[in-house]
């Protein structure tokens, strides 16, 4: 195979297909962005769109915005934007909550739903927040319910899944590795053995083509900060399957969630739709910023963006085998695309420091413990180009020692 130069790159931006979304994002000029897996980046529309909710209709509409500009059916409507990218029907999607939040909500609901079994399955490489969230609900439900862990890197999941087994709670796309787990498989397994089954969708919601509805996918969760580009700790939304929505119930019960909380009724009487899942009052603020993030999927195929997220990754991998081999990087995300989300990570013993190095030449990635190099791979505004410039600081980096000064040493609190 001949060497790639950066002509390949500059040739396949031309051929781009979705290259002018990029044109949508405020991005500083001098940045290569590699971060967009965990903080997308500025929507340009959305400067404008929270000067307006801020200006207009709370300024100028106050309290009577919630009526004429919508607002109490934000969470609702956001859903129902949201739901064609994870191929959910109207009404089966809400924004709300966080992420985690709603792993609680929706995990509780999966075992009020699925009594008789007490085993609450994941894996020991889930996102920690998942974890601990299983081990609070667990906790509140009793001595009697048991959590089971996948060992990491144990491949036949399904092997953890039997008779006893109330819910499978599993992330679509690991967060530290960007390996992708088989939905359909496991949920068609779990569901043979009368399991429930909760997809933590964050890493691959706007990424990857999702079909829950159709696959049966009982419970979903997932962030709208990553790569729906919603704004710093936006809210989270949550999936329940159509046919479960009636007889599901949460524990959260909050005001918003009642059939009709302005009768501020003394009982309970939770919505008989996927409104039930609201607790309290939403932020208005952050749920505009994730409207303006959101309508930029309006006019685009899930498909391409998948398809360019893999022929950017296969360039990247290719590029660091080539410019990189040297330097003592071990590629940690599968090889093969299929198996591979919208991220690749490199192991190194050196990776904090060297990715505080690139930070410095305004190459974001970022760094998860103990020695992983995470670099987020954004369809929607990266280009060819990016990856050939990004890898060759890297190569000068590495070549010249730059990473081994004391300024990369200090670790962050946040990696
Ligand atoms: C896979 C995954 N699940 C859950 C969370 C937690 O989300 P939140 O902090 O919004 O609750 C994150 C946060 O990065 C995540 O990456």
């Amino acid at each position: 195979m001949n060497n790639l130069a950066r002509e390949d790159f500059i040739k396949l931006d031309t051929l781009d297909l979705i290259k002018k979304v990029r044109e949508e994002f405020a991005l500083p000029k001098d940045v290569i962005y590699f971060d967009g897996n965990s903080l997308g980046p500025l929507p340009k529309n959305t400067i404008k769109s929270l000067e307006l909710v801020i200006q207009r209709e709370w300024g100028d509409g106050l309290i009577r915005s919630w009526n004429e500009e919508n607002w109490i059916n934000l969470p609702r409507n956001l859903g129902n934007q949201l739901a064609p990218l994870i191929g959910a029907k109207e009404g089966e999607v809400i924004v709300v909550d966080s992420t985690s939040i709603n792993l609680f909500k929706v995990l509780s609901s999966a075992l009020m739903l699925n009594k008789n079994r007490k085993v609450i399955v994941s894996e020991a490489a889930n996102f920690p927040s998942d974890l601990y969230i299983l081990e609070g609900v667990n906790n509140m439900f009793g001595e009697s319910y048991e959590r089971c862990l996948i060992d990491e890197g144990d491949d036949e999941i399904e092997k953890y899944i039997d008779s006893s087994t109330a819910v499978v709670v599993l992330s679509h796309i690991n967060y530290k590795t960007g390996r992708i787990t088989d939905l359909k498989k496991i949920t068609t397994f779990a569901h043979e053995k009368g399991a429930l089954v909760v997809w933590d969708i964050s890493h691959s919601v706007g990424v990857l083509p999702m079909n829950l509805h159709d696959l049966g996918v009982d419970f979903a969760v997932g962030c709208t900060y990553k790569h729906l580009n919603g704004g710093p700790g936006a809210p989270g939304f949550l999936f329940v399957h159509s046919s479960l929505i009636e007889k599901v119930s949460q524990p959260l019960t909050g005001w918003l969630g009642h059939i009709k909380p302005f009768d501020f009724e003394v009982e309970y009487q939770p919505a008989n739709d996927i409104n039930k899942f609201i607790c309290g009052t939403p932020p208005i603020i952050a749920y505009k910023a994730i409207e303006s993030g959101l309508e930029i999927f309006k006019d685009l195929s899930i498909i391409e963006i998948r398809e360019k997220s893999i022929k950017l990754s296969e360039m990247f991998i290719q590029l660091m085998q080539q410019e990189c081999t040297e330097f003592g990087f071990t590629l940690f995300s599968p090889k093969n695309s299929e198996q591979r989300g919208s991220q690749i990570s490199f192991l190194h013993e050196n990776a904090y420091s060297i990715i505080q190095a690139l930070i410095s030449h305004g190459i974001i990635g970022d760094y998860r413990e103990p020695n992983v190099m995470r670099f987020g791979i954004s369809p929607l505004y990266m280009r060819f180009e990016d990856v050939w410039n990004a890898i060759t600081c890297l190569r000068e980096i590495m070549q010249t020692g730059e990473w081994q000064s004391e300024k990369f040493k200090n670790k962050n609190y946040v990696t």
